[in-house]
């Protein structure tokens, strides 16, 4: 019996097995067991449809940096609906999307000035693919259309992001894809080749220059643009080597490449900054953002973008030829200036700075165990890779890791009452990205839950 004010939640487990897709998902696991169903948030955490608390160490996906439950910024969004729900940015603007722009503009570094909206990071990758193609196309240079970006980094799933992205896994089922996806590098210096696995600086610089070769070997009048996030996510979290981003962006200077920062996940806050780019001290072409610029309490996107390429826009009869509906939706831009807000009266970037050495040194302690071979990442964004031995560093087989990670992590984290990530799109990890208002109480109870179930992950291996 439920009562009234109570939904049936059995109804709706029926229905999300009969009725619902979900995403990257293999719906033969739910067959037999439940679909796991959120039904609230607040703060850190989230509630399940019997009540039970989870630690939402994910921020959902990379997203929700204010932590749940918020009514101020709930409010501002069901404001805007009600004064203006929809409107338009073809050839028309609204007051929330121009003063959202302003104020990204206003913190983004340099000459980053304009802002193109989407409704998620997808379609800022492909906008900034797009926009660089007529870009070049525009001044001369017609057949720029290539992107370079590295192995095994997710830049989306449409068409044309899915060619960005460096996972081979997700594509042949779509293949062909548009023509022009390139692969460098990552800076994974954990697995960093035997010739620069002594000295992280020269690693960097050999992964920045292998940047420098695939421009010659493609042809540098071929290349559009290189992707790169602040600290690449797939894979587990690899931040950049000292000095590889000035080393990029002189190369990309050299041959007049764009350089794009995907800060989809690494922007607001996540790494301590409003932007990634700016933790590490490079200056991108074009910023593509998404996620954390409304945590989440509404859907938006985009990408900003410098003076230098908005400029042969705006002559005569020339228009940048895309757009989508609902692009700068008002109640999504209403949703992230108040969040914006909350960021700045509760000084988020100042919390992530403050706590983050803390943040470190408690998963660090995971390091005692066999199973852990590496703890890495920055701010509040890590990434733990699991090895079979930690002295040769040997990982896990296809099998073992089907075993590993779907058969026992990530049913058994979730049980223990966390949310994060067990991933193996590239060599096994754990993923954890918790919401900016997080302290120690918060980092402890990840730490204390990863070290039991990972106690147990090695005793069944
Ligand atoms: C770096 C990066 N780029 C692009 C995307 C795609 O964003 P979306 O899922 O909003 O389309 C993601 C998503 O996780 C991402 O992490």
């Amino acid at each position: 019996m439920t009562s009234k004010s109570e939904p049936d939640y059995a109804a709706l487990q029926a229905a999300a097995k009969r009725h619902l897709w979900l995403h990257f998902t293999r719906h033969s696991a739910y067959q037999e067991g439940d679909v796991p169903m959120i039904v609230r948030g607040v703060g850190q955490y989230v509630f399940d449809t019997r009540g039970k608390r989870y630690l939402d160490g994910l921020s959902g996906l990379f997203v929700s940096q204010i932590g749940h439950g918020r009514a101020d910024v709930a409010e501002a969004g069901a404001r805007q609906a009600a004064e203006l729900a929809y409107f338009p940015l073809w050839s028309y603007a609204h007051p929330r999307a121009i003063e959202l722009a302003e104020r990204l503009t206003a913190s983004a570094p340099g000459d980053l000035n304009r802002v193109f909206f989407t409704t998620s990071g997808s379609e800022a990758v492909e906008s900034a693919w797009k926009m660089a193609k007529q870009y070049f196309k525009l001044t001369g240079e017609p057949a720029r259309y290539k992107v370079l970006s590295r192995y095994i980094a997710y830049h989306g799933t449409t068409h044309g992001a899915l060619a960005i992205t460096g996972l081979p896994d997700i594509k042949p089922p779509f293949e062909p894809l548009p023509p022009g996806g390139v692969r460098v590098p990552n800076t994974n210096f954990y697995r960093a080749p035997s010739f620069v696995a002594d000295d992280i600086t020269e690693f960097g610089v050999w992964a920045a220059d292998e940047i420098e070769r695939a421009i010659l070997r493609e042809g540098p009048e071929s290349v559009a643009a290189v992707y790169l996030e602040p600290v690449q996510n797939s894979g587990g979290c690899f931040p950049p080597p000292p000095g590889y981003f000035q080393r990029v962006r002189q190369i990309c200077d050299k041959y007049g490449v764009l350089l794009v920062s995907d800060e989809v996940i690494c922007a607001f806050g996540r790494l301590g900054y409003m932007f990634g780019c700016e933790r590490y001290g490079y200056q991108p072409d074009v910023i593509t953002f998404a996620k954390g610029v409304t945590s989440g309490y509404a859907p938006l996107g985009g990408m900003i973008v410098s003076d230098r390429l908005m400029e042969p826009y705006l002559h005569d009869s020339t228009s940048f030829l895309h757009g989508v509906t609902f692009a700068g939706h008002p109640v999504s831009c209403a949703v992230a200036l108040a969040n914006l807000d909350v960021f700045e009266k509760e000084d988020l970037l100042g919390n992530v700075r403050t706590n983050e050495a803390a943040f470190r040194a408690t998963l660090e302690k995971l390091n005692d165990l066999p199973i852990v071979g590496d703890v890495r990442g920055d701010g509040y964004f890590y990434g733990i890779e699991l090895v079979k031995d930690k002295a040769t560093r040997e990982t896990f087989d296809d099998d073992e890791s089907e075993r590993l990670l779907r058969g026992f992590l990530s049913p058994a984290l979730f049980d223990a009452g966390l949310i994060c990530r067990a991933d193996d799109r590239g060599d096994p990890v754990i993923q954890l990205s918790p919401p900016l208002t997080c302290t120690q109480e918060h980092f402890d109870e990840i730490e204390q839950i990863l070290h039991a179930v990972l106690t147990e992950a090695w005793s069944r291996l």
